[in-house]
């Protein structure tokens, strides 16, 4: 097993271009020689002075959303050429919030994960049950189906090249923490249904990052976890205290 990890940030709609570009003159030197990836994902208008300020560091810079068709008439979406011509590597798809608050679901997913792979984006798919569905004892179930969409149509060079978060959606922003077996036992489900849709090469290959309450204080627990593949972290990466994430050993 070879997998590099990857601690992500997602700064969902925090910063403006010009504290985007105070940040990471910051944060990078803090960041560097990591043994991790590094990725931030920010939001569109922040792209370009994120890539500027992070040119020659070991910080990637990511979209935290693009539509799926190539242009048109989609008024105030951004397509996966205007990313890639801004120098993003990465794209978050599908994160609970925009599930949640902008409609959207599997199949659009499935359509962004997609048209982001033919674009040499790397999508970040993420994944994530309700604490009702967690009572109910379906939370396995649901994110098979979640990640069984997701991934329609896309070819095991592709899915090897994909990140996956899972994301309990009661552990967001809430402080409250998955414990570390929980968060196994969700990351290796979607490891195991990664083996049946594809291979076990493929698998081994894929990254499956834990977000949800991600803090210095329980990274290392999290992140030695054999399916946890590293994080993918939202308040916390706010602040340059982000780097005690990222060298959580
Ligand atoms: P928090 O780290 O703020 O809980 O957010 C997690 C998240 O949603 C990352 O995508």
């Amino acid at each position: 097993m070879s997998r590099r990890m990857v601690i992500a940030g997602n700064w969902k709609m925090n910063k403006t271009p010009s504290e985007t570009r105070a940040f990471i003159r910051e944060f990078a030197p803090l960041a560097a020689g990591a043994e991790h990836e590094v990725l931030l994902c920010v939001p569109a208008i922040d792209i370009l002075p994120a890539v500027e300020a992070a040119r020659g560091t070991n910080i990637q810079i990511g979209a935290e959303n693009m539509y799926y068709e190539e242009s048109g008439a989609y008024t105030g979406e951004i397509s996966p050429d205007m990313l890639t011509d801004a120098g993003a590597t990465h794209v978050i798809i599908g994160h609970s919030e925009r599930r949640e608050y902008f409609a959207e679901t599997n199949e659009t997913v499935n359509k962004k994960v997609l048209k982001a792979l033919e674009h040499g984006l790397i999508p970040v798919v993420c994944c994530g049950e309700t604490l009702t569905q967690r009572e109910q004892g379906i939370t396995v179930d649901w994110i098979r189906q979640q990640i069984k969409i997701a991934f329609l149509g896309v070819s095991a060079d592709e899915a090897k090249k994909t990140i996956i978060a899972y994301e309990p959606i009661w552990a967001i922003g809430t402080g409250k923490v998955a414990t570390s077996e929980q968060a196994e036992e969700v990351c290796g489900a979607i490891r195991a249904l990664i083996a049946e849709i594809y291979d076990a090469e493929t698998a081994d290959a894929i990254r499956i990052l834990y977000g949800g309450s991600v803090k210095p204080s329980n990274a290392a627990e999290l992140f030695t976890q054999p399916d946890i593949d590293g994080g993918l972290v939202g308040g916390a990466s706010l602040k340059t205290d982000f780097k005690d994430i990222i060298f959580w050993k």
